[in-house]
Protein backbone atom coordinates (compact mmCIF):
# COMPACT_ATOMS: atom_id res chain seq x y z
CA UNK A 1 0.00 0.00 0.00
CA UNK A 2 0.91 3.47 -0.31
CA UNK A 3 0.55 7.29 0.06
CA UNK A 4 -1.17 9.40 -3.43
CA UNK A 5 0.17 12.50 -3.55
CA UNK A 6 -1.75 15.46 -5.57
CA UNK A 7 0.61 18.16 -6.47
CA UNK A 8 -1.39 21.59 -8.02
CA UNK A 9 -3.29 19.08 -10.12
CA UNK A 10 -5.45 20.93 -12.73
CA UNK A 11 -7.68 19.80 -16.12
CA UNK A 12 -9.11 22.17 -18.64
CA UNK A 13 -11.12 21.02 -21.35
CA UNK A 14 -10.93 24.01 -23.69
CA UNK A 15 -12.91 26.47 -21.73
CA UNK A 16 -14.37 24.43 -18.74
CA UNK A 17 -11.69 24.39 -15.56
CA UNK A 18 -13.13 20.79 -14.42
CA UNK A 19 -10.06 20.57 -11.94
CA UNK A 20 -8.23 23.66 -10.58
CA UNK A 21 -5.27 23.46 -8.68
CA UNK A 22 -6.06 20.35 -6.22
CA UNK A 23 -3.59 19.47 -3.55
CA UNK A 24 -4.06 16.56 -1.37
CA UNK A 25 -2.10 14.15 0.36
CA UNK A 26 -3.40 10.69 1.17
CA UNK A 27 -1.80 8.72 3.57
CA UNK A 28 -1.10 5.10 3.43
CA UNK A 29 -3.90 2.90 4.80
CA UNK A 30 -6.19 6.16 4.57
CA UNK A 31 -9.67 6.21 3.32
CA UNK A 32 -10.34 9.73 1.18
CA UNK A 33 -13.77 10.52 0.11
CA UNK A 34 -14.06 12.94 -2.62
CA UNK A 35 -17.49 14.80 -1.78
CA UNK A 36 -19.50 17.42 -4.23
CA UNK A 37 -22.01 17.73 -6.14
CA UNK A 38 -22.74 17.01 -9.69
CA UNK A 39 -19.79 17.82 -11.87
CA UNK A 40 -17.52 19.39 -9.28
CA UNK A 41 -14.83 17.64 -10.99
CA UNK A 42 -14.34 14.59 -8.84
CA UNK A 43 -14.65 11.97 -11.25
CA UNK A 44 -11.87 13.81 -13.34
CA UNK A 45 -9.39 13.79 -10.31
CA UNK A 46 -9.69 9.94 -9.64
CA UNK A 47 -9.22 9.76 -13.36
CA UNK A 48 -6.15 11.57 -13.58
CA UNK A 49 -5.08 9.56 -10.23
CA UNK A 50 -6.00 6.41 -12.23
CA UNK A 51 -4.07 7.74 -15.39
CA UNK A 52 -6.87 7.70 -17.60
CA UNK A 53 -6.85 11.52 -18.25
CA UNK A 54 -3.89 13.60 -19.05
CA UNK A 55 -3.39 16.81 -16.00
CA UNK A 56 -3.07 20.32 -17.87
CA UNK A 57 -0.53 21.01 -15.14
CA UNK A 58 0.47 19.79 -11.87
CA UNK A 59 1.82 16.35 -10.66
CA UNK A 60 0.84 12.86 -9.17
CA UNK A 61 2.43 10.75 -7.17
CA UNK A 62 1.78 7.55 -6.00
CA UNK A 63 3.94 5.35 -3.37
CA UNK A 64 6.84 8.66 -3.57
CA UNK A 65 7.02 7.54 -7.11
CA UNK A 66 6.05 10.25 -9.93
CA UNK A 67 3.45 8.93 -12.07
CA UNK A 68 2.21 12.01 -14.23
CA UNK A 69 3.37 10.64 -17.05
CA UNK A 70 2.69 6.89 -16.49
CA UNK A 71 0.28 4.70 -18.32
CA UNK A 72 -2.59 3.04 -16.14
CA UNK A 73 -1.06 -0.40 -16.09
CA UNK A 74 1.98 1.00 -14.85
CA UNK A 75 0.71 2.77 -12.09
CA UNK A 76 -0.50 -0.32 -9.32
CA UNK A 77 -3.68 0.81 -8.64
CA UNK A 78 -7.35 -0.75 -9.04
CA UNK A 79 -10.55 1.22 -9.84
CA UNK A 80 -13.98 0.09 -8.98
CA UNK A 81 -16.68 1.99 -11.46
CA UNK A 82 -20.01 3.04 -10.99
CA UNK A 83 -20.89 0.91 -14.02
CA UNK A 84 -18.63 -1.90 -13.31
CA UNK A 85 -19.33 -4.36 -16.28
CA UNK A 86 -18.51 -8.23 -15.40
CA UNK A 87 -18.14 -10.19 -18.02
CA UNK A 88 -21.49 -12.38 -18.09
CA UNK A 89 -20.07 -15.07 -19.83
CA UNK A 90 -17.69 -15.79 -17.37
CA UNK A 91 -18.26 -17.44 -13.71
CA UNK A 92 -17.37 -15.56 -10.77
CA UNK A 93 -14.15 -16.96 -10.51
CA UNK A 94 -13.18 -16.33 -13.83
CA UNK A 95 -14.33 -12.75 -13.82
CA UNK A 96 -12.01 -12.03 -10.74
CA UNK A 97 -9.04 -13.88 -12.31
CA UNK A 98 -9.26 -12.18 -15.65
CA UNK A 99 -6.97 -9.63 -15.20
CA UNK A 100 -4.34 -11.37 -13.46
CA UNK A 101 -4.60 -13.94 -16.17
CA UNK A 102 -3.79 -10.81 -18.81
CA UNK A 103 -0.87 -9.95 -16.26
CA UNK A 104 0.97 -13.10 -16.40
CA UNK A 105 0.02 -14.29 -13.05
CA UNK A 106 0.56 -17.77 -11.99
CA UNK A 107 -2.07 -20.41 -11.89
CA UNK A 108 -1.50 -20.90 -7.80
CA UNK A 109 -1.32 -17.67 -6.99
CA UNK A 110 -4.68 -16.40 -9.16
CA UNK A 111 -6.19 -19.74 -7.15
CA UNK A 112 -4.23 -18.10 -3.77
CA UNK A 113 -5.74 -14.19 -4.74
CA UNK A 114 -8.94 -15.14 -5.68
CA UNK A 115 -10.07 -17.71 -2.84
CA UNK A 116 -8.34 -14.81 -0.69
CA UNK A 117 -10.81 -11.81 -2.05
CA UNK A 118 -14.10 -14.66 -2.29
CA UNK A 119 -13.11 -15.17 1.70
CA UNK A 120 -12.85 -11.29 2.65
CA UNK A 121 -16.15 -10.53 0.37
CA UNK A 122 -18.53 -13.37 1.25
CA UNK A 123 -18.43 -14.88 -2.27
CA UNK A 124 -17.02 -18.44 -1.26
CA UNK A 125 -20.17 -20.40 -2.61
CA UNK A 126 -20.62 -18.30 -5.00
CA UNK A 127 -17.74 -18.77 -7.42
CA UNK A 128 -19.25 -21.29 -10.28
CA UNK A 129 -21.99 -18.62 -10.90
CA UNK A 130 -22.57 -16.26 -13.54
CA UNK A 131 -22.98 -12.65 -13.25
CA UNK A 132 -26.71 -12.69 -13.67
CA UNK A 133 -27.48 -15.50 -11.10
CA UNK A 134 -25.93 -12.92 -8.66
CA UNK A 135 -28.21 -10.15 -6.51
CA UNK A 136 -26.92 -6.23 -7.25
CA UNK A 137 -25.16 -6.24 -3.93
CA UNK A 138 -23.36 -9.88 -4.74
CA UNK A 139 -22.02 -8.46 -7.97
CA UNK A 140 -20.70 -5.05 -6.52
CA UNK A 141 -18.42 -7.08 -4.48
CA UNK A 142 -17.48 -9.03 -7.62
CA UNK A 143 -16.48 -5.72 -8.65
CA UNK A 144 -14.83 -5.01 -5.45
CA UNK A 145 -13.16 -8.60 -5.90
CA UNK A 146 -11.63 -8.13 -9.00
CA UNK A 147 -10.15 -4.96 -7.84
CA UNK A 148 -8.81 -6.74 -4.80
CA UNK A 149 -7.07 -9.51 -6.15
CA UNK A 150 -4.71 -7.26 -8.05
CA UNK A 151 -3.15 -6.35 -5.00
CA UNK A 152 -2.62 -2.71 -5.53
CA UNK A 153 -1.07 0.06 -4.14
CA UNK A 154 -3.91 1.86 -3.65
CA UNK A 155 -7.66 1.91 -4.73
CA UNK A 156 -9.64 4.09 -6.94
CA UNK A 157 -13.58 3.91 -6.02
CA UNK A 158 -15.98 5.95 -8.30
CA UNK A 159 -19.25 5.98 -6.69
CA UNK A 160 -19.55 2.05 -6.09
CA UNK A 161 -22.56 1.60 -4.69
CA UNK A 162 -25.16 4.41 -7.06
CA UNK A 163 -26.58 1.19 -8.31
CA UNK A 164 -27.87 -0.43 -5.61
CA UNK A 165 -30.87 0.05 -3.69
CA UNK A 166 -31.31 2.26 -0.35
CA UNK A 167 -31.25 -0.84 1.82
CA UNK A 168 -28.43 -2.82 0.14
CA UNK A 169 -26.21 0.52 -0.27
CA UNK A 170 -26.37 0.64 3.45
CA UNK A 171 -25.48 -3.08 3.98
CA UNK A 172 -22.64 -2.67 1.41
CA UNK A 173 -21.05 0.66 2.71
CA UNK A 174 -20.76 -1.48 6.07
CA UNK A 175 -18.84 -4.21 4.03
CA UNK A 176 -16.97 -1.94 2.65
CA UNK A 177 -15.97 -0.28 6.16
CA UNK A 178 -15.16 -3.43 7.24
CA UNK A 179 -12.95 -4.21 4.19
CA UNK A 180 -10.34 -1.25 4.52
CA UNK A 181 -10.49 -2.20 7.81
CA UNK A 182 -9.37 -5.60 7.08
CA UNK A 183 -7.01 -4.80 4.03
CA UNK A 184 -5.48 -1.76 5.52
CA UNK A 185 -5.73 -0.29 1.92
CA UNK A 186 -5.26 3.27 0.57
CA UNK A 187 -8.93 4.19 -1.14
CA UNK A 188 -9.91 7.43 -2.52
CA UNK A 189 -13.43 7.35 -2.97
CA UNK A 190 -16.02 9.41 -5.32
CA UNK A 191 -19.51 9.57 -3.86
CA UNK A 192 -22.14 12.85 -3.75
CA UNK A 193 -23.79 11.17 -1.08
CA UNK A 194 -22.83 12.99 2.23
CA UNK A 195 -24.30 9.83 4.16
CA UNK A 196 -21.27 7.90 2.72
CA UNK A 197 -18.28 10.14 2.97
CA UNK A 198 -18.90 10.81 6.67
CA UNK A 199 -19.41 7.05 7.35
CA UNK A 200 -16.44 5.92 5.33
CA UNK A 201 -14.09 8.09 5.06
CA UNK A 202 -11.31 9.00 7.71
CA UNK A 203 -11.06 12.22 5.71
CA UNK A 204 -13.33 14.31 3.41
CA UNK A 205 -12.62 16.50 0.53
CA UNK A 206 -15.37 18.56 -0.56
CA UNK A 207 -15.38 19.72 -3.60
CA UNK A 208 -17.20 22.38 -5.64
CA UNK A 209 -16.57 23.75 -9.32
CA UNK A 210 -13.12 21.75 -9.88
CA UNK A 211 -11.98 24.01 -6.45
CA UNK A 212 -11.09 22.04 -3.26
CA UNK A 213 -13.27 23.75 -0.40
CA UNK A 214 -12.01 22.00 2.81
CA UNK A 215 -10.33 18.63 3.46
CA UNK A 216 -10.80 17.21 7.00
CA UNK A 217 -12.15 14.55 9.57
CA UNK A 218 -15.89 14.10 9.07
CA UNK A 219 -16.44 15.68 12.55
CA UNK A 220 -14.32 18.71 11.36
CA UNK A 221 -15.87 18.91 8.29
CA UNK A 222 -19.33 18.91 9.93
CA UNK A 223 -18.34 21.01 13.13
CA UNK A 224 -15.54 22.95 12.08
CA UNK A 225 -17.28 24.17 8.13
CA UNK A 226 -14.36 26.19 6.95
CA UNK A 227 -17.94 28.12 4.49
CA UNK A 228 -21.08 28.27 3.82
CA UNK A 229 -21.07 26.13 1.06
CA UNK A 230 -19.72 23.32 3.25
CA UNK A 231 -22.00 23.65 6.11
CA UNK A 232 -25.04 23.60 4.35
CA UNK A 233 -23.82 20.77 1.59
CA UNK A 234 -23.35 18.62 4.24
CA UNK A 235 -25.90 17.90 7.36
CA UNK A 236 -29.80 17.03 6.76
CA UNK A 237 -31.42 19.41 7.03
CA UNK A 238 -28.55 21.41 6.22
CA UNK A 239 -27.16 24.66 8.96
CA UNK A 240 -29.55 27.49 8.87
CA UNK A 241 -28.14 30.71 7.60
CA UNK A 242 -29.57 33.92 9.05
CA UNK A 243 -28.43 37.67 7.26
CA UNK A 244 -27.22 39.67 10.35
CA UNK A 245 -26.32 42.88 10.67
CA UNK A 246 -23.48 44.03 13.62
CA UNK A 247 -23.75 46.09 15.84
CA UNK A 248 -21.99 47.33 18.86
CA UNK A 249 -23.39 48.17 21.67
CA UNK A 250 -21.92 49.38 25.23
CA UNK A 251 -18.42 47.32 24.30
CA UNK A 252 -20.14 43.96 22.96
CA UNK A 253 -21.11 43.21 19.46
CA UNK A 254 -24.51 42.58 18.80
CA UNK A 255 -26.04 40.61 16.25
CA UNK A 256 -29.67 41.96 14.72
CA UNK A 257 -31.18 39.15 13.01
CA UNK A 258 -34.65 40.11 11.35
CA UNK A 259 -34.89 43.55 14.07
CA UNK A 260 -34.16 41.08 16.86
CA UNK A 261 -31.30 41.62 18.67
CA UNK A 262 -29.07 38.83 20.28
CA UNK A 263 -25.91 38.91 22.14
CA UNK A 264 -23.00 37.37 20.61
CA UNK A 265 -21.07 34.56 22.84
CA UNK A 266 -16.85 35.47 23.58
CA UNK A 267 -15.70 33.45 20.34
CA UNK A 268 -17.95 35.29 17.96
CA UNK A 269 -17.08 38.70 19.73
CA UNK A 270 -13.71 38.38 18.63
CA UNK A 271 -14.52 36.85 15.47
CA UNK A 272 -16.49 39.33 13.89
CA UNK A 273 -13.94 41.68 14.26
CA UNK A 274 -12.85 40.07 10.62
CA UNK A 275 -15.51 40.84 9.29
CA UNK A 276 -14.95 43.54 6.08
CA UNK A 277 -18.27 44.95 6.60
CA UNK A 278 -20.85 45.37 8.95
CA UNK A 279 -22.99 42.29 7.30
CA UNK A 280 -22.49 38.96 8.57
CA UNK A 281 -24.37 35.65 8.11
CA UNK A 282 -25.00 33.54 11.53
CA UNK A 283 -25.24 29.55 11.59
CA UNK A 284 -26.61 27.10 13.61
CA UNK A 285 -27.23 23.46 12.79
CA UNK A 286 -31.04 22.41 12.85
CA UNK A 287 -30.48 20.08 16.38
CA UNK A 288 -28.82 23.35 18.29
CA UNK A 289 -32.12 25.01 18.77
CA UNK A 290 -34.19 24.28 21.05
CA UNK A 291 -38.07 25.65 22.36
CA UNK A 292 -38.27 27.10 25.06
CA UNK A 293 -40.81 25.21 27.56
CA UNK A 294 -42.78 27.44 29.82
CA UNK A 295 -41.33 30.67 27.79
CA UNK A 296 -38.42 29.47 29.64
CA UNK A 297 -34.76 28.39 27.75
CA UNK A 298 -32.01 26.24 29.48
CA UNK A 299 -28.71 28.30 30.20
CA UNK A 300 -26.65 28.60 27.45
CA UNK A 301 -29.40 29.10 24.70
CA UNK A 302 -29.92 32.62 22.88
CA UNK A 303 -33.96 33.58 22.29
CA UNK A 304 -35.41 34.35 19.16
CA UNK A 305 -38.93 34.32 18.10
CA UNK A 306 -40.27 32.59 15.58
CA UNK A 307 -43.60 31.37 13.55
CA UNK A 308 -44.22 28.11 13.35
CA UNK A 309 -45.02 27.20 9.64
CA UNK A 310 -44.70 23.70 8.88
CA UNK A 311 -44.27 20.56 11.23
CA UNK A 312 -42.78 16.87 9.74
CA UNK A 313 -43.69 14.37 12.16
CA UNK A 314 -40.88 11.65 11.01
CA UNK A 315 -41.71 9.19 13.83
CA UNK A 316 -38.06 9.52 15.88
CA UNK A 317 -37.53 12.89 15.91
CA UNK A 318 -39.90 15.94 14.43
CA UNK A 319 -38.85 18.73 11.90
CA UNK A 320 -39.85 22.17 12.38
CA UNK A 321 -40.22 24.72 9.71
CA UNK A 322 -40.03 28.52 11.30
CA UNK A 323 -40.16 32.02 9.89
CA UNK A 324 -38.24 34.44 11.57
CA UNK A 325 -39.37 37.47 9.77
CA UNK A 326 -38.40 36.65 6.53
CA UNK A 327 -35.78 34.30 7.50
CA UNK A 328 -36.50 30.68 7.45
CA UNK A 329 -35.48 28.33 10.44
CA UNK A 330 -35.14 24.71 10.61
CA UNK A 331 -35.80 22.67 13.93
CA UNK A 332 -35.10 18.98 15.21
CA UNK A 333 -36.71 18.48 18.08
CA UNK A 334 -38.20 15.65 20.05
CA UNK A 335 -41.05 13.83 18.94
CA UNK A 336 -42.75 14.73 22.19
CA UNK A 337 -42.72 18.41 20.85
CA UNK A 338 -46.45 19.62 20.94
CA UNK A 339 -46.21 22.57 18.59
CA UNK A 340 -49.02 22.84 15.53
CA UNK A 341 -48.25 25.40 12.06
CA UNK A 342 -50.00 28.43 13.06
CA UNK A 343 -48.42 29.53 16.41
CA UNK A 344 -45.71 31.53 17.78
CA UNK A 345 -42.55 29.76 19.24
CA UNK A 346 -39.68 31.18 21.15
CA UNK A 347 -36.39 29.25 20.37
CA UNK A 348 -32.96 28.98 22.14
CA UNK A 349 -29.69 28.97 19.89
CA UNK A 350 -27.08 27.00 21.72
CA UNK A 351 -24.44 29.71 22.00
CA UNK A 352 -21.48 26.84 21.90
CA UNK A 353 -23.03 26.20 18.50
CA UNK A 354 -23.09 28.95 16.71
CA UNK A 355 -21.30 29.61 13.61
CA UNK A 356 -20.28 33.20 11.89
CA UNK A 357 -19.32 33.57 8.23
CA UNK A 358 -18.15 37.12 5.92
CA UNK A 359 -20.95 36.98 3.45
CA UNK A 360 -18.69 38.77 1.14
CA UNK A 361 -15.96 35.83 0.87
CA UNK A 362 -18.73 33.41 2.23
CA UNK A 363 -15.84 32.04 4.86
CA UNK A 364 -16.26 30.96 8.30
CA UNK A 365 -14.72 33.70 10.15
CA UNK A 366 -14.54 30.67 13.25
CA UNK A 367 -12.73 27.90 10.96
CA UNK A 368 -10.63 29.61 8.21
N1 LIG B 1 -14.28 14.58 -21.49
C1 LIG B 1 -14.81 15.75 -21.13
N2 LIG B 1 -14.91 16.77 -22.00
C2 LIG B 1 -15.40 17.98 -21.63
N3 LIG B 1 -15.84 18.26 -20.39
C3 LIG B 1 -15.77 17.28 -19.48
C4 LIG B 1 -15.26 15.98 -19.80
N4 LIG B 1 -15.31 15.22 -18.67
C5 LIG B 1 -15.83 16.00 -17.70
N5 LIG B 1 -16.11 17.24 -18.19
C6 LIG B 1 -16.65 18.37 -17.41
O1 LIG B 1 -15.81 18.58 -16.30
C7 LIG B 1 -16.57 18.89 -15.14
C8 LIG B 1 -16.29 17.89 -14.04
O2 LIG B 1 -16.80 16.62 -14.43
P1 LIG B 1 -16.70 15.31 -13.51
O3 LIG B 1 -17.18 14.16 -14.31
O4 LIG B 1 -15.34 15.24 -12.95
O5 LIG B 1 -17.73 15.66 -12.36
P2 LIG B 1 -18.22 14.77 -11.12
O6 LIG B 1 -17.91 15.57 -9.91
O7 LIG B 1 -17.67 13.41 -11.21
O8 LIG B 1 -19.80 14.77 -11.32
P3 LIG B 1 -20.89 13.57 -11.09
O9 LIG B 1 -21.22 13.56 -9.63
O10 LIG B 1 -22.05 14.02 -11.92
O11 LIG B 1 -20.28 12.28 -11.58
C9 LIG B 1 -18.02 18.94 -15.59
O12 LIG B 1 -18.35 20.29 -15.88
C10 LIG B 1 -18.02 18.10 -16.84
O13 LIG B 1 -19.03 18.50 -17.72
MG1 LIG C 1 -18.52 11.49 -11.50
Amino acid sequence: MAQVDLNHVTKEFKEIKAVQDVNLSVADQEFLVLLGPSGCGKTTTLRMVAGLEELSSGSIEIGNRDVTWLPPKDRDIAMVFQNYALYPHMTVFENMAFGLKLRKVSRTDIERRVHEAAEILGLNGLLTRRPKELSGGQRQRVALGRAIVREPKAFLMDEPLSNLDAKLRTQTRVELKRLHQRLGATVIYVTHDQTEAMTLGDRIVVMREGVVQQVDTPDGIYHRPANTFVATFVGTPPMNLFPATIERQSGRVVANIENQTMDLPNELQQAASKLTGNQAIIGIRPEDIVFAEGGQLPSGYIPLDAMIRLVEPMGHEIIAHLDIGSSECVVRTSNEWKGSAGNSARIGLASSRLHIFDPESERSLLYS
